[in-house]
């Protein structure tokens, strides 16, 4: 086995069971729905969005999407949102991130039922998390752990380093890890000796938004690297937060972007709105 970790393939695997679900559940008179709500013009948001819909599409998942004006009011994104939470055929709502300036995230993410909360954004599902009692994953965190397990990759005893503390992906990826028994440090912006220890890690995961961030200098020999950024360079060409040419020499494992991690978000939220489904559904 080569040292690229290859996301499409794992996220094949993972739409594939989805798939199956979705199938089920329909045969059980039960059509899988997610609802998708872009508000704004943000060109990556609109890619992301399509990109779900293709999803769904593969799946079997009907996506109903709300493609909403850059002028939308507070009010008028809450009352969507109330409107999903109380439709019985709806069973995953995902609101795009970010949201123009002049809305109210935490308040749009406080509004959607937990229930249908496939991002596992909203503050009880993150408490779950905490406690190790969930029943959904941050889609990106997720993917990654299943990236790991499909590699054989334990983060037991492992030194984990993850670079970010962002609510969407290092705090929750942080917990996964820990929950998988690694011994995990959160880097950041403030972070004083950020290359020494992130050449500790065994495990070392970069949720950044930046460019080649991670230099070879920052890498342990034979660490397992994990690339979670989506950036663009100078030319148009995404491309992550690790320097890839640089690192991959030193790397025992190390996922490319695009094609790492990218592709696992999209197929765990696929199970995710399966298994809102099938949540919502018990006993009916
Ligand atoms: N923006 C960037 N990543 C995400 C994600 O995972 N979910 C949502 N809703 N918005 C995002």
């Amino acid at each position: 086995m080569g040292k690229l970790i290859d996301g499409k393939m794992v996220a094949a695997k993972v739409k594939k069971e989805a798939a199956a679900d979705v199938e089920a559940l329909k045969r059980q008179g039960i059509q899988t729905t997610l609802a998708v709500i872009l508000v704004g013009d943000d060109p990556a948001s609109q890619v992301y969005v399509r990109n779900k819909r293709k999803d769904c599409e593969e799946i079997g998942i009907k996506s109903l999407e709300y493609r909403l004006s850059e002028q939308t009011t507070q009010e008028e994104l809450l009352k969507l949102v109330r409107e999903l939470n109380e439709r019985p055929d709806v069973n995953g709502i995902l609101c795009q991130l970010p949201l123009p300036k002049h809305l109210n995230e935490a308040e749009v993410i406080n509004a959607i039922s937990p229930l249908k909360d496939v991002d596992a954004f909203h503050p009880a599902n993150v408490g779950k998390i905490m406690i190790g009692a969930y029943d959904f994953l941050p889609c990106t965190p997720a993917g990654v752990m299943e990236l790991l397990r499909q590699y054989g990759v334990s983060a037991e005893g492992k030194r984990c380093v993850v670079i970010g503390r962002s609510n969407i992906v290092g705090k929750p990826m942080a917990m996964l890890l820990l929950h998988d028994n690694g011994t995990v440090t959160i880097c950041h912006s403030r972070t004083k000796e950020l290359a020494e220890i992130c050449r500790q890690a065994d495990i070392l995961v970069a949720a950044v938004g930046k460019a080649k961030f991670v230099t070879a200098d920052m890498v342990k020999e034979d660490a397992v690297v994990i690339d979670v950024g989506m950036n663009r360079n100078e030319a148009g060409k995404l491309c992550g937060d690790v320097d890839f040419e640089a690192v991959e020499p030193k790397a025992s494992l190390i996922t490319p972007v695009p094609g790492g991690v990218g592709p696992m978000t999209r197929a765990v939220l696929m199970k995710n709105t399966v298994k809102a489904a099938k949540i919502q559904n018990v006993a009916k």
